[in-house]
């Protein structure tokens, strides 16, 4: 079955599988057709500022309120939440990881969330937590949602069904979808096992970040944003529900699928978008610009240009620059990055950062490219050339990030990641020309 989407970042959507399930001219009519429950879903406070208001009128078989019995506690225990301080005693330094190895047991896209770092205080809505899913089971009569935060969700190994209350997306690895805070999905695998990372934002929501004197089109374009018509079943046999709520988990058991939404409208709503479509801005001179140039989406912290998160991309690019050093310049930064590899080679690591692998440099740590990354760019013919075959991306937080026990003891945690700088040679010798044997 195709399944098909609407184009816009934040539009005022509508969608309808029945004809005439949608009301039109108001929301809550005495009557809705068919039978349906109008429910609304606000994804801010009602009083939100034009801009940011966001809610959708869902009209559905049940209303959400018979989608919920008693709950139980459920247990997850490698989804961490913040804060989440002083859970191992591995020192601090810059990290880096191969991949999260896939599981042997059956796990399903929750059970196979393991969260590598958090940042912030849920408790306060501010920060973040990156995590790695792997899994090799789909979700059947089991459903989610998450009242923390949305879901950035970036596949890196095989393709998803996000079969949510507003519709299904399907994504593959290139392509990354947004699941809001408080909507219920499944996850379903297309492929055998999948794996990839999730950003989950427990601030203010992702949005496009402002293009200042670039203009009115590139990076990120509104209309490359697809999010998916409505579409219901009607399954009348025992389904559950696992809510992640202040950092724990609650299951409730209900006697049919809560996926009913046979129409709804409005501007909250999931959403994908494909990470070739982004447009990227860049040097074509010299020197080039911050990493903050491939900002994807942003999500405000409330101080301006501090952002809570910022998802950036290294797409595919022409390096064309005189007289400069191409790759990312060595940096120490307030913000803290995180760091994954969706495929190829990133251009600021000769070797070591594979796909699907993670680095990690918080706070005021010191990196930059390795020393064979920095030979070589330092010696490079400076003619016109493609960087392809790539595609690395960064969480970036204004909150230091926290690394979770898990991380801190995953076996594929590379203990040599610093000796990547240890070749780098002194070159000052007092004349202008320095020591470049
Ligand atoms: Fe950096």
């Amino acid at each position: 079955m195709a399944f098909s989407y609407m184009p816009g970042f934040g539009n005022d959507f509508e969608t309808e599988t029945l004809p005439g399930s949608l009301p039109q001219g108001r929301n809550s009519p005495q009557r809705p057709a068919y039978g349906l429950y109008a429910e609304q879903l606000s994804g801010s406070p009602f009083t939100a500022p034009r801009g940011t208001n966001e809610r959708s009128w869902l009209y559905r078989i049940r209303p959400s309120v018979k989608h919920t019995g008693r709950f139980k506690a459920a247990n997850y225990p490698l989804w961490k939440t913040a804060p989440n301080v002083g859970d191992h005693e591995l020192a601090l330094g810059q990290y880096r990881w191969n991949p999260v190895p896939m599981p042997k047991e059956p796990t399903d896209f929750i059970s196979g969330m393991r969260t590598i770092t958090t940042a912030g205080d849920v408790l306060g809505q501010s920060g973040m937590a990156a995590h790695v899913y792997v899994a090799n089971t789909s979700m059947v009569d089991d459903h989610f949602f998450n009242a923390d935060g949305e879901l950035l969700v970036v596949p890196q190994v095989g393709a998803l069904r996000l079969v949510t209350e507003m519709g299904v997306i399907e994504l593959r690895p290139g392509e990354i979808a947004v699941l809001p805070r408080g909507l219920v999905f499944k996850v379903e695998l297309i492929d055998s096992q999948v794996r990839g990372y999730v950003c989950e934002n427990y601030g203010a929501k992702l949005t496009l970040p402002d293009r200042g004197p670039i203009g009115a089109n590139c990076l990120a374009n509104p209309r490359d944003f697809k999010t998916p018509c409505a579409w219901f079943e009607e399954k009348e046999t025992p389904c559950r529900l696992v809510v992640k709520w202040c950092g724990n988990f609650h299951l409730t058991e209900i006697g049919h699928s809560p996926l009913d939404v046979v129409a709804w409208h409005g501007n909250y709503a999931p959403y994908k978008y494909d990470l070739a479509t982004f447009s990227p801005v860049g040097a074509i001179l010299f020197d080039h610009p911050d990493p903050s140039i491939f900002t994807v989406l942003t999500a405000p912290s409330g101080e301006e240009g501090t952002a809570n998160i910022d998802f950036v991309i290294f797409p595919p690019r022409w390096l064309v620059a005189e007289d400069t050093f191409r790759p990312p310049w060595y940096h120490r930064n307030i913000m803290s990055e995180f760091m994954g590899l969706i495929h190829g080679q990133y251009d600021a690591k000769e070797e070591g950062f594979v796909p699907g692998g993670i680095s990690l440099h918080n706070l005021m740590l010191a990196h930059g490219p390795d020393a064979p990354g920095f030979e070589k760019a330092s010696r490079a013919e400076l003619k016109p050339v493609k960087l392809d075959n790539t595609m690395a991306f960064m969480f970036e937080t204004r909150f230091p990030q926290m690394l979770t026990r898990y991380g801190a003891e995953l076996e594929t945690r590379q203990d040599n990641y610093i000796d990547c700088w240890s070749d780098l040679k002194k070159r000052f010798n007092g004349t202008p020309e320095g020591d470049w044997s």
